[in-house]
């Protein structure tokens, strides 16, 4: 199993790439999907936040995400915590997912992560895609998608690793500064370029 990194940041065009591989018939695995999933209503994930952090699973079953949010917030040893949990849960679906693609016969699959590069998991792939767009850009559209004012969007995008330092570590940089039109194709060549690896 071929297996390539995508990701980009905050509103770079991440989702976009990822329809656009799918439409090309990549199978793309998507971490934030996984990590929802590890802690869905009955999972051994669940039942362990449950016991480190009392009180946030709701009697419906569900985790309480604000009051996951308030433990964690501004508290780094209770987000490591919280990590040291959720993320062994993520790589093992993660693993469980690729042998059931490889099952089906599928030779190459893109693993969609928006922390790629912070976790150095693209250390492990063999090859990233790096969605980019100017920082402007990038601010203008997440100013545009997300309702928020320009203080916001910088605060936002302060919090996160510069677009412009990811691309050091790209296989591939998609341009998405552009229309869709003029992204479409730079998609379908490295889907091509990921294809014809292995
Ligand atoms: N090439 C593009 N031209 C114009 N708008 C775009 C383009 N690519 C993405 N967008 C818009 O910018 C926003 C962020 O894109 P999205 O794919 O959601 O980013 P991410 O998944 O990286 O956060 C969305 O509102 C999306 O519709
Ligand atoms: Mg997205």
């Amino acid at each position: 199993m071929h297996v390539f990194g995508l990701t980009g940041g905050i509103a770079s065009g991440k989702s976009t790439v990822s329809r656009m591989l799918r439409e090309l018939g990549a199978r793309v695995l998507d971490a934030d999907v996984l990590a929802r999933e590890v802690v869905e209503p009955g999972t051994p994930g669940l039942q362990r936040i449950d016991e480190r952090f009392p009180g946030v699973v709701g009697p419906d079953g569900r985790l309480d995400r604000v009051k996951l949010g308030a433990h964690i917030f501004a508290d780094p040893a209770e987000r490591a915590a919280l990590n040291a949990i959720v993320h062994p849960e993520v790589r093992a679906l993660f693993l469980q997912k690729l042998q059931a693609l490889e099952a089906e016969g599928v030779t190459h699959a893109v693993y969609d992560v928006p922390l790629l590069i912070e976790t150095g998991l693209h250390q492990v792939m063999e090859g990233v895609a790096v969605v980019w767009v100017p920082r402007e850009v990038q601010k203008a559209r997440l100013m545009a998608r997300d309702g928020l004012d320009a203080a916001q969007a910088e605060a936002r995008l302060q919090a996160q690793m510069a677009l412009d330092d990811k691309r050091a570590h790209a296989t591939w940089v998609i341009d998405n500064s552009g229309a869709p039109e003029a992204t479409r194709p730079q998609v379908e060549a490295v889907w091509r370029a990921m294809l014809a690896q292995g």
